[in-house]
């Protein structure tokens, strides 16, 4: 009797492993939802609540930097204005492309802010790290995979990156070939084919597939790319079934919006589900969908609380893994 009792014992912690690890969660900019996103802070806390992969958005520095930063503008997570204020483009915005590296580390980076109508800094999430508090700086591609390598190797982990190409037509207009910059940084680093531990990522659907016919062959490299898209018209051939076929020939998966899988509004009782899941995965497309966050289900009519909102999509829809800006609450819950 004792010797069905281990086996189930066994069988059980098998499952649960099993179920853990075939669900990947990615720690979107860091655990940002308690440190500024993209810091090394950031990376370092979310690496520590035992996430599978860290994500990185990147775009390039006037002197060909990789910079880990969430836009091509600069001015919605520091103090540029104050250290740079004839920078200003006419559209009222700073971009990173202006700026050296070295000018880009001088300055100070915060949480996440907007301006009121009075042009007041005000925080995007209210309950998060409080504005222009403690020490942050921005940090380049190469640094934060030298930490994540560097924390694999010191805690015997096997985290991996999820790189997001930001904005590369604008990158390619003045110029600068960021994914290439990006996939060579791979390949420096050891991602270098499928088995790798490591994603590229991007929204434009014409730079995926030239990343896939050209800058790989080019690079001789064969690393998982991730289709990303949002809910707007130019998505709109591409989630056909056609479309999804299309993608499947280079795409290891998609990157959708969660409103993309369920249209905003709909009851609990009552989902009200796009067939975009089901299609991707009858093409062999994993779906990693974003953003998952604790402040997401109060404004989500079909979710009443984070683990609802993770319990829909990883359960009864079957997404393959989540974008999370809450790496902790999302380990408990699929370890639980
Ligand atoms: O890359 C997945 C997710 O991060 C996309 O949204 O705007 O946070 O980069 P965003
Ligand atoms: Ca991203």
């Amino acid at each position: 009797m004792l010797k069905y009792f281990y086996f189930f014992i066994i069988y059980t912690l098998f499952t649960l492993t099993t179920f853990a690890s075939d669900k990947v969660i990615v720690a979107h900019r860091g655990a940002s939802g308690y440190l500024p996103e993209h810091t090394i802070a950031a990376k370092a806390m979310a690496y520590a609540m035992g996430v599978d992969y860290i994500e990185q958005d990147v775009v390039m520095s006037k002197d060909n930097h990789l910079v880990v930063l969430h836009d091509h503008y600069i001015d919605r997570v520091t103090d540029v204005q104050v250290k740079f204020p004839n920078r200003v483009r006419d559209d009222g915005r700073y971009y990173v492309i202006d700026f050296t590296l070295r000018e880009i580390r001088s300055l100070n980076v915060t949480e996440r802010y907007d301006f009121d109508i009075k042009g007041k800094k005000i925080a995007v999430f209210k309950d998060r790290f409080p504005l222009f508090k403690s020490y942050f700086k921005i940090h380049t591609l190469e640094e934060e995979i030298e930490l994540i390598q560097g924390l694999n190797k010191s805690t015997g982990g096997d985290v991996g990156i999820y790189t997001e190409a930001k904005s590369p037509s604008f990158h390619l207009s003045e110029g600068k070939d960021l994914s290439k910059a990006i996939l060579e940084t791979f390949k420096k680093y050891g991602y270098q084919d499928r088995t790798s531990k490591a994603f590229y990522q991007t929204f434009e659907i014409e730079e995926l597939k030239r990343v896939y016919d050209k800058v790989l062959p080019m690079l001789n490299m064969d690393v998982k790319l991730i289709q990303l898209m949002g809910n707007s018209k130019y998505y709109s051939k591409m989630i056909t079934i056609k479309g999804l076929r299309n993608l499947s020939l280079y795409a290891y998966g998609i990157g959708p919006s969660l409103n993309m899988i369920i249209p905003n509004n709909e009851k609990n009782s009552e989902l009200g589900l796009t067939d975009l899941v089901t299609n991707a995965h009858r093409e062999g497309m994993k779906v990693h969908p974003y953003t998952f966050r604790r402040e997401s289900h109060s404004s989500l009519a079909y979710a009443t609380s984070y683990e609802n909102l993770l319990d829909i999509y990883l359960n009864q829809i079957g997404v393959d893994g989540v974008f999370t800006d809450f790496p902790d609450l999302t380990v408990k819950f699929l370890t639980r």
